[in-house]
């Protein structure tokens, strides 16, 4: 009924020869046809990467967009830029974005605004801290991050959305959400959408992101109301990549 996404975050990380390495990597292997399969390399990447998976079924994404259409904003990148290169999908709210560089609830709804108006599909990243979880937070905290979005939104743009819930203490440092930890959040999540419209919570995918790797994928993948996932360190290795991509299929 949903279609799982497995998405391949590369942060700030990659090469010209790790991009012609995934290029054969997935021309070559069978990739499972029931899943959407979509690699977000750095920028200078794109144009290369557009090239590398153009006989696979591999989609391109982007890790963040400026809100504007052009102009005099030094460094930064448009939505209409990216579609230019292919690019379907791209981050919105990544909890590194958050942190590093400070994008608050509002910066992360103009960016999700200006992927809508260039036909891209925003991933809204959402995710607590562990000290939020262990305030029992973790609820309030994750549907706040999506209200904030969601709230300004029409029905029609709801639904383009992709919501992955990323908890910050699970990413990057091998600790993984449990699949329970995971579903219940993922759970309360389609629930909270189900109250916006029946629609939504039926239709939108939530992907799990956080150290999922090659080992601990098929298990979260099982949970009910996780749809995909959304892979940073494991998304650097074909082989890794390729067996995530093959227990969501
Ligand atoms: P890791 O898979 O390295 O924990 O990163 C997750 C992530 O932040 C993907 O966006």
């Amino acid at each position: 009924m949903r279609t799982p996404i497995i998405a391949g975050n590369w942060k700030m990380n990659g090469s010209l020869a790790l991009l012609e390495d995934f290029g054969h990597a997935f021309s070559e292997a069978a990739l499972p046809e029931s899943i959407e399969v979509v690699i977000l390399p750095p920028f200078p990447y794109l144009a290369n990467a557009d090239e590398a998976f153009e006989a696979s079924l591999v989609q391109l994404g982007a890790q963040t967009v400026n809100p504007e259409e052009q102009g005099a904003f030094t460094g930064e990148v448009s939505a209409s830029m990216l579609k230019e290169f292919g690019v379907r999908f791209v981050l919105v709210g990544h909890s590194e974005r958050r942190t590093l560089f400070r994008e608050d609830d509002s910066a992360v709804l103009a960016r999700a605004r200006a992927a809508l108006n260039s036909g891209l599909t925003p991933i809204l990243c959402v995710g607590e801290t562990l000290e939020e979880r262990e305030a029992g937070r973790t609820e309030s905290i994750v549907l706040g991050q999506i209200d904030a979005v969601l709230g300004e939104l029409d029905s029609q743009q709801r639904r383009e959305l992709v919501i992955a819930y990323e908890p910050v203490w699970a990413i990057g440092t091998g600790r993984t959400a449990t699949p329970e930890q995971a579903q219940q959040v993922h759970a309360a999540i389609r629930q909270h959408l189900h109250a916006y419209e029946h629609e939504l919570g039926n239709g939108v995918r939530l992907l799990y992101g956080g150290s999922m790797k090659a080992d601990n994928a098929a298990q979260l993948l099982a949970q009910p109301d996780i749809d995909g996932g959304l892979i940073g360190g494991a998304s650097l290795k074909t082989d890794d990549f390729l067996a995530i991509c093959h227990a969501a299929g």
